[in-house]
């Protein structure tokens, strides 16, 4: 494509998985964003104390705009500092507190790690085998907390393992509508690639192209089938290789 466009992608076993396909992405994105203006955007689950750590491992291009958290923080040019204008949107119908507190009560959550708990998300690991029967009452738990304390949440399960609480408001999706807005992009002129169950939000918001990487997990693939459509691409390749398939199939490279 010979005009600009706003990539997205999820890190961890999408842009992260293949160093040599990531070099050669690299440097075809780096080169169209010089070119033509194309902003790059990361999208992880990690904090940015865990991105830090990945950024120190991997040969990763500075971003456009970092978005950390599971799209709860958005981080421009390796500011330390959260876009404020997205940060107060998450903060109604939400109280971290009360969901820590309510969540306490189900022994198979554990919580992850504290650099991982952050303002507008509230994670934990819930072992698969048990999630088929905890992710309903979690349902239930959060229908109450609407109800009873006004509380507007929405949980993400990724990788038979995780489980976050996030500001309904919040996510992957409607953080990459809220940058594709402010940078004044066309929904076909964006393109957003996932390999798990935090990524569905990036390709549910239904505007813009969509790259399932090859090694997507079951929980993405099984979504993908049921929502099929042509602006959604199921790569051959994984990782990086996956992604670079994914843009030369819609002909943004
Ligand atoms: C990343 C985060 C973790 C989150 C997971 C899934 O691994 O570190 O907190 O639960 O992504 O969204
Ligand atoms: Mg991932």
């Amino acid at each position: 494509m010979t005009s600009r466009f706003l990539f997205v992608t999820d890190l961890d076993n999408t842009l992260v998985g293949d160093d040599d396909a990531l070099n050669q992405l690299n440097q075809q994105l780096s080169q169209h964003r010089q070119n033509y203006g194309t902003k790059i955007v990361y999208s992880t689950g990690r904090s940015l104390t865990l991105y830090r750590q990945l950024e120190a491992e991997k040969h990763l291009l500075v971003p456009d705009a970092l978005v950390t958290s599971v799209g709860t923080e958005i981080y421009y040019h390796g500011s330390e500092t959260p876009d404020a204008v997205w940060t107060e949107n998450l903060a109604q119908e939400w109280d971290r507190e009360v969901i820590v507190d309510a969540a306490s009560q189900f022994p198979e959550l554990v919580p992850q790690q504290e650099s991982e708990q952050r303002p507008f998300k509230v994670s934990y690991f819930l072992p698969g085998e048990v999630s088929v029967k905890v992710l309903p009452q979690l349902e239930t738990l959060c229908a109450l907390l609407h109800t009873q304390r006004g509380l507007s949440i929405k949980l993400i399960y990724s990788g038979n393992r995780d489980l976050d609480f996030l500001p309904k408001h919040g996510g992957k999706g409607a953080a990459m509508q809220f940058l594709r807005r402010q940078w004044e992009f066309a929904p076909d002129h964006t393109v957003a690639c996932g390999d798990s169950g935090n990524d569905i939000a990036l390709f549910a918001v239904g505007e813009g192209y969509g790259i399932i990487v090859g090694n997507a997990l079951p929980e993405l693939r099984q979504w993908y089938e049921a929502n099929s459509s042509s602006q959604r691409y199921l790569a051959k390749s994984y990782y990086a290789a996956g992604i670079l398939e994914g843009l030369n199939h819609f002909s943004f490279l």
